[in-house]
């Protein structure tokens, strides 16, 4: 009997038949699991088990005590609806109709102290609740995406045949989906990787642009770059597209991306993660200059008659275009390293924050394949962290150390021509700034703490003092002996 009810007979029930819910129910079926389909607007689970689902053993359901009267016990319920009220709604909906022990899984882009609070107020009434990132677009959701699941841990044994089936795994047969920690923390992973995302899509753009206006290269040229690059550390998921975009003409026999409008949209998850860096005081430098990217890039009609205004152009840049382009191959490499060491700094300090006790090199393990970031790149990352799982900064690993150190003269020609050619490159150059700043033993913050001190009696620790003792100076004579009692690193 194909798509009709079966009582508690499915295996999971997935809520919400957008492209993702789609994808991922035929995913499931695909690996042997019997799913119940449901969705808002029955319209949809209609058409989805007329269509997709046909011939299947996928099964519909028209109402949610239907659903839930569908599935063996104890019941998995994956929501894969817009993130927000949706899934607060649903749980509400679906509280009266659940046993102590029924399993909540939310695999849409929760933000994650969304699912922090969602798994205590459901282990508070005996549902287990997980909260999972899901990466990988239509494509991932289909075959194979990265799965980052958190929430109440009891419920992992339960749920992990499934996510882990599902999920994509490497050449070495090594799955792309485990445990990432209790509470919020697999959604806190996914918003990472959404950040890493967003810094190494404008790190390719800004390499993009170096060649096309500071290079002069046309499209066949910046195509084959792009292709070479994905056979060297680059290799990835986004170079790899990068390359295939450029190739593609529209009908008119031009290149297609000229023709779109340099306006960058933004969902959020790039904002959330650069506001939890600001949150947790780590210096996420990379991935915050790309929000504010996007950020200028909208304003496109201001950018427009600012140009005019004040008459910017982007000289050419002389010289060797090869020297070029493995200069600005070293630049993007090393940026993108510094963009993943400050997110894996970022996840260190809210694991500890949080107290998820996060394993980095499985974070790593899980980005390998399946999601947007996937990349050879990880490997070498998750082995970075198997060699030493406390290791604060990626670039001290002795493979990213080298690595940054050969980059390191072609970077800073790239970022010194970007300067005086007037090509914008904040992220390229701002992870220049950041390696400079972190491998430099004194930074002028004494002055600034002088200033502080100065005007607001802030006090400041001395150089020939153990820390920990704060001294205050009347600077003008006028001021008085009282220092503020906060001093605030
Ligand atoms: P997409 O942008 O790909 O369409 P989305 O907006 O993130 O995806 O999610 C849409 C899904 O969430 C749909 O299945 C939608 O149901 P409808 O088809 O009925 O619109 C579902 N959804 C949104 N809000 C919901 C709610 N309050 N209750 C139940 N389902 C909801």
């Amino acid at each position: 009997m194909q798509n009709t009810s079966n009582p508690s007979c499915s295996d999971i029930a997935v809520i919400g038949l957008a492209v993702m819910g789609q994808n991922l129910i035929l995913n499931m079926a695909d690996h042997g699991f019997t799913v119940s389909a449901y969705n808002r607007t029955a319209a949809k689970t209609e058409q989805f088990l007329n269509g997709p689902a046909k011939g299947t053993s996928i099964v519909g359901a028209y109402s949610l005590p239907e659903l839930v009267a569908q599935l063996k016990q104890p019941r998995k319920i994956m929501l894969m609806v817009q993130a927000g009220r949706a899934v607060d709604e649903l749980i509400s909906q679906l509280l009266p109709l659940l046993q102590p022990g029924d399993i909540i899984i939310d695999g849409g882009n929760a933000n994650y102290p969304d699912s922090e609070r969602r798994t205590a107020e459901l282990a508070a009434q005996g549902i287990l609740f997980v909260g999972t990132g899901i990466s990988g677009g239509e494509e991932g959701a289909r075959h194979g995406p990265s799965v980052m699941p958190g929430g109440n841990p009891e419920a992992w044994p339960a749920v992990k045949p499934i996510l882990q089936a599902v999920a994509a795994k490497t050449a070495a047969g090594e799955v792309c989906c485990d445990w990432v920690g209790k509470n919020g923390a697999g959604h806190f992973v996914k918003m990472v990787h959404n950040g890493i995302e967003y810094g190494d899509m404008q790190l390719i753009g800004e390499a993009y642009q170096f060649m096309k206006d500071g290079l002069g290269m046309n499209y066949a040229e910046m195509q084959a770059a792009f292709a070479a690059w994905n056979q060297t550390e680059l290799d990835s998921y986004l170079i790899q597209i990068t390359a295939d975009i450029l190739g593609v003409n529209d009908a008119d026999g031009t290149p297609l991306v000229e023709k779109i409008l340099d306006r960058a949209g933004q969902k959020g998850t790039g904002k959330w993660t650069g506001i939890n860096a600001l949150d947790l005081g780590t210096p996420l430098t990379l991935i915050t200059e790309a929000v504010f990217a996007r950020c200028i890039s909208a304003l496109k009609e201001q950018r427009v008659q600012a140009e005019a205004a004040f008459g910017h152009r982007i000289e050419p840049i002389a010289g060797g275009c090869e020297e070029w382009l493995r200069a600005l191959r070293q630049a993007l490499l090393a940026s993108k390293i510094i963009s993943y060491a400050q997110g894996f700094m970022l996840m260190c300090q809210a694991s500890e924050h949080f107290g998820w006790d996060l394993d980095y090199g499985k974070t790593a393990l899980l980005w390998r394949e399946g999601c947007i970031i996937r990349s050879a790149f990880l490997g070498n990352i998750r082995d970075a962290y198997a060699a030493d799982p406390d290791l604060v900064f990626l670039g001290s690993d002795g493979y990213f150390k080298q690595l940054l150190q050969q980059a390191l003269p072609g970077w800073r020609k790239v970022a010194a021509a970007a300067v005086q050619h007037g090509l914008p490159m904040p992220c390229t150059v701002s992870a220049l700034s950041f390696l400079d700043s972190y491998t430099c033993g004194r930074l002028p913050a004494n002055l600034l703490q002088a200033q502080r001190d100065y005007f607001g009696a802030h006090t400041y620790e001395r150089t020939d003092r153990p820390a920990g003792e704060f001294f205050h100076t009347d600077w003008t004579g006028r001021g008085g002996d009282v220092s503020a009692g906060r001093y605030d690193v």
